[in-house]
């Protein structure tokens, strides 16, 4: 016999929205059908219905076990309308062959070669910051994400368009950002073909270039336009998916990553100390860079709080059986991250920030899939390793130069294309 799943009946949905108004926060809303319904449940909203999972046991279910019963494609999902044929929106065959082209210019084996890229990047940023002032760190991160990510994939130096394009690059974020379209899915939205096109403009402008300079192939860049069968709307496909992908990502972790540190003085001081050991005039290695064990366990336990991408969307391409409650083929399945990053039965005070959590003794006992900041199965994140490294060369970096100290007091997390800190991580930058 199968069980029905869950729905937020109205007399949940008044707790959630209460949750939600105090917390400003969809997350807090979530939490509460967690505890009133369990790990499965589903949201009834008008032309939106959702099943929603969470808890090992569901990411097994969605990442591994099922995975081939659920698609990610959605048409008319504006993710889809965006990025058209890039591996983050392809299934199948197409997927595989997409991430396998683009697998080695993300290669743990290619990381050393983008260290003193991401260090520079971050130096070319705190440069611009004069002593004293305030800064967002929400905009700076995105300001030395992009440069890192146009500069060590694509090999193009970003600088010169930054600003030029970062409103059509926030337009663009923003448009794959829940909204109304959620529930309204043919709501017209007016004002971002301009900025979609001014970024297709510059991405065509780069993958021409590389094909008439035909030089080495040993960034995504490069491999792309180097593979058969691979055309210009194709390889477009692929740059947006990156550079949307790989920089929005890792501008929320590292706003929070600052936003945390800011407000627990003793970890930033563990974590200032850690930073400051490394040589300052020049670039670390890789094992100076894995030797950041402290760093590293801040960076885990902010993405275990706070984890940018808070959850993974497919749809039933048939109908499944999760545990005895039947999902019909075509319900829109996601599965929650944050919820299962902050389950009491896997984490000891979850909604507290304590980085030595993640310290090797305690790591160990750690049941599989209660953790997954990067998803998980066959499409997991395909810039797992790029991120991770990236996040402790900018933090070491920043903390090496700059005390910092947080003036915005409180933040919420605000459910854009990723998790981020809003209004944003005032803090008042001092060289050192
Ligand atoms: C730094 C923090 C990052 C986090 C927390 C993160 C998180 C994730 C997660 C959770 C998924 C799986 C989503 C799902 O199951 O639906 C994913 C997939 C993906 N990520 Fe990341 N990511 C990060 C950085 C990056 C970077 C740096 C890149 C590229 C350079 C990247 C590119 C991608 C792509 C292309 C996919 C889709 C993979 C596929 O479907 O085969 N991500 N990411």
């Amino acid at each position: 016999m199968s069980l029905s799943v869950p729905t937020t009946n109205q007399e949940v949905s008044l707790l959630a929205l209460k949750s939600l108004l105090r917390e400003r926060s969809v997350l807090g809303a979530l939490e509460v059908f967690h505890e009133q319904l369990g790990d499965i449940f589903q949201i009834i909203l008008p032309g939106f219905k959702p099943v929603m999972l969470a808890g090992p046991e569901a990411a097994r279910f969605v990442l591994v076990s099922s995975r081939d019963d659920l698609r990610w494609r959605s048409e008319g999902d504006p993710v889809t309308a965006l990025l058209r044929h890039g591996v983050l929106v392809e299934d199948g065959e197409r997927h595989d062959m997409l991430r396998r082209t683009m697998n080695p210019s993300l290669h743990k084996t290619m990381l050393s070669g983008y260290v003193e890229t991401m260090w520079c990047a971050t130096d070319r940023v705190t440069q611009t910051w004069a002593d004293g002032e305030r800064r967002d760190m929400l905009v700076e991160m995105r300001r030395i994400a992009l440069l890192i990510l146009m500069e060590t994939l694509f090999k193009v130096d970003f600088a010169p368009e930054l600003n030029r394009l970062w409103q059509p690059i926030l337009k663009s974020i923003q448009y794959i950002s829940p909204g109304w379209w959620v529930i309204w899915p043919g709501v017209p939205r007016p004002g971002y073909s301009r900025a979609l096109r001014q970024l297709d403009d510059y991405l065509f402008q780069i993958i021409r270039a590389r094909r008439a300079a035909a030089g080495e192939a040993d960034d995504l860049l490069g491999l792309l336009v180097a593979t058969p069968g691979m055309d210009d709307d194709l390889i477009r496909d692929q740059l947006l998916t990156m550079l949307i992908a790989g920089h929005d990502t890792s501008t929320a972790l590292l706003s929070w990553a600052l936003y945390l540190l800011g407000s627990h003085p003793e970890t930033m001081q563990k974590a200032v100390e850690e930073a400051c050991a490394l040589p300052q005039n020049a670039p670390p290695s890789m094992e100076q860079i894995a030797g950041l064990h402290y760093l590293d366990q801040v960076i885990h336990e902010a993405l275990r709080m706070y984890p940018p991408i808070h959850l993974g969307s497919r749809i039933a391409a048939q109908d499944l059986d999760f545990q005895g409650h039947i999902i019909p083929a075509g319900t829109r399945v996601m599965y929650s991250i944050y919820l299962t990053h902050r389950m009491k039965a896997h984490w000891d005070e979850p909604a507290r920030f304590n980085p030595e959590r993640f310290a090797p003794e305690n790591n160990r006992r750690r049941a599989p899939y209660t953790y997954l900041p990067f998803g998980g199965g066959p499409r997991n994140c395909i810039g797992a390793m790029f991120g991770q490294v990236e996040s402790k060369i900018v933090l070491a970096r920043i903390l090496q130069q700059y005390s910092l100290m947080l003036t915005q007091q409180r933040v919420h997390a605000h459910m854009g294309a990723t998790l981020e800190p809003r209004p944003g991580v005032e803090m008042v930058v001092k060289r050192r």
